[in-house]
């Protein structure tokens, strides 16, 4: 049966919450798992529906998978290198899943594994993951819409910039092909994105030689053999961004623990200029006491350690809301904006031409039915129903399930009124003229 949130606006958030581990490095991390025989060991791992579904991938491919055993820990045991294959069905699923081409095919020679598709985000080419896999010697092909990559890669110089810059999985997947190449590979114009670090500091505690984790240069040493890793996944900053923001939207005080404010710059930065108070209470600790309506400030995503288009959607709740107007500029994702015609249900004020939007703040929206039409869009729309008079139903919240772990507890936890509900969805008429028929 599926689920929504319904949220009561009004509530000030106070308090503490602890920030969870990365959804986008534990995804990559665990398909880098494959990369040895035997047992790697993840700490601080979200308990995500895309991790679960990452799990089931590993499975397929070879792996005992075993979740949250002990809190935050998930062991992947490799104990079958044959299988090369992630079908259609579960690539389908996930676009991250897409991550086990390269250690598949440094480990075993050989990978397929369907070619993801276009999702609400827009087009999302691999274009740059291929081009890399190829620039270090492996060929690929395309059969039923499958990718299939094959050979020992040698290493060989490779250029992952592409129109909206480097792509984060894109360098995932070259990094973890070139780990045990045959000779020395440089990335350049690599993601420098801090759940690319995570992954460097895992394959070098595997046994694997790369130097340059968080630059656009990366140079990696091949070696012949890796070993499982044992390692904690870094804290979610997107996840920690989108609590500060509730924090500012519910003009409340929220204390986030276990976060790395360092990696969170381009979010200060706009805080600062919104006018809205944080203030690092120690290397992991960061505390939000926003008792006034925030400003508008104009917004541009860019990859790190530019703002990241992961939190555009919920800071623009926060400029719905905000003093002034301000333009929202996507330049990762030019369709990034699905979520502007929920908003605007919502009595939201914004124009929208190409990948820019023109958000003027207004005093006060209003509860009202709305969908999540992507992970962050819901985070954007939970956020909207805090601030506003009245109660928002969200619906279509197994987007939000993918990539946030329990954050309607965390919620509540902080004042919020929040809560999972049952639904029942409308059954159309033309369902139930089917149903009489196959009765009869
Ligand atoms: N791009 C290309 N060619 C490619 C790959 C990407 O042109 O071969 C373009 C994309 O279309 C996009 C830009 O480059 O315009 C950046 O895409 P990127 O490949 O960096 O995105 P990704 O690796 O598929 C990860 C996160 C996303 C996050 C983006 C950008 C994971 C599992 N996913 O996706 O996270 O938005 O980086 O930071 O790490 C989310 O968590 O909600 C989410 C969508």
């Amino acid at each position: 049966m599926p689920h929504k949130f319904v949220v009561e606006g009004g509530a000030r958030l106070q308090g503490s919450v602890r920030v969870s581990g990365s959804k986008n490095a534990a995804l990559p991390m665990m398909a880098a798992a494959l990369l040895a025989k035997g047992p790697t060991i993840l700490r601080n791992v979200p308990d995500l529906s895309d991790v679960r579904l990452m799990a089931e991938i590993l499975e397929t491919l070879g792996a005992d998978v075993t979740l949250f055993a002990e809190p935050g820990v998930v062991v992947i045991d490799v104990v079958d290198e044959a299988p090369i294959h992630a079908p259609y069905e579960l690539v389908s699923e996930m676009r991250a899943s897409f991550c086990v081409l390269g250690p598949l095919l440094a480990r075993r020679g050989e990978a397929h594994v369907s070619q993801p598709g276009g999702c609400t985000l827009g087009e999302r080419p691999v274009d740059l993951h291929i081009k890399g896999i190829q620039a270090i010697g492996c060929e690929v092909d395309f059969v039923r819409g499958d990718v299939i990559a094959k050979g020992r890669p040698t290493g060989g110089r490779v250029y992952l910039g592409g129109p909206m810059g480097p792509s984060v999985t894109g360098t995932a997947n070259v990094l973890c092909a070139s780990v045990m190449s045959s000779g020395v590979t440089i990335i350049d114009q690599a993601a420098c994105e801090p759940e690319i670090s995570n992954l460097v500091e895992m394959l070098n505690n595997m046994g694997a030689k790369i130097r340059g984790g968080g630059t656009s240069r990366l140079v990696i040493e091949g070696v012949d053999e890796l070993r499982p890793a044992n390692i904690a996944v870094i804290p979610d900053r997107i996840e920690a961004g989108t609590l500060m923001i509730a924090s500012a939207i519910t003009r409340g005080d929220v204390t986030l623990e276990q976060c790395d404010p360092d990696v969170m710059l381009a979010l200060f930065d706009k805080f600062t200029e919104m006018r809205v108070p944080f203030e690092r209470l120690d290397a992991t600790t960061v505390r939000i006491n926003c008792p006034n309506r925030a400003k508008a400030a104009d917004l541009a995503t860019l990859p790190y350690p530019g703002f990241p288009t992961d939190l555009q959607s919920p800071l623009m709740a926060l400029l719905c809301v905000s003093e002034g107007y301000a333009l929202v500029e996507e330049k990762i994702y030019p369709e990034r904006f699905m979520h502007v015609p929920e908003y605007r249900r919502l009595g939201a004020d914004i124009r929208k031409q190409f990948n820019t939007a023109i958000v003027t703040g207004v005093d006060k929206v209003y509860g009202a039915p709305v969908a999540a039409t992507d992970l962050r869009a819901g985070a954007g729309l939970i956020l909207m129903g805090l601030a506003a008079e009245g109660t928002t139903d969200v619906m279509k919240i197994q987007h939000v399930d993918r990539g946030y772990d329990r954050l309607e507890d965390k919620l509540t936890s902080l004042g919020a009124n929040i809560k999972r509900v049952e639904f029942f969805p409308r059954r159309r008429a033309s369902d139930r003229n089917s149903k009489r028929a196959r009765a009869a």
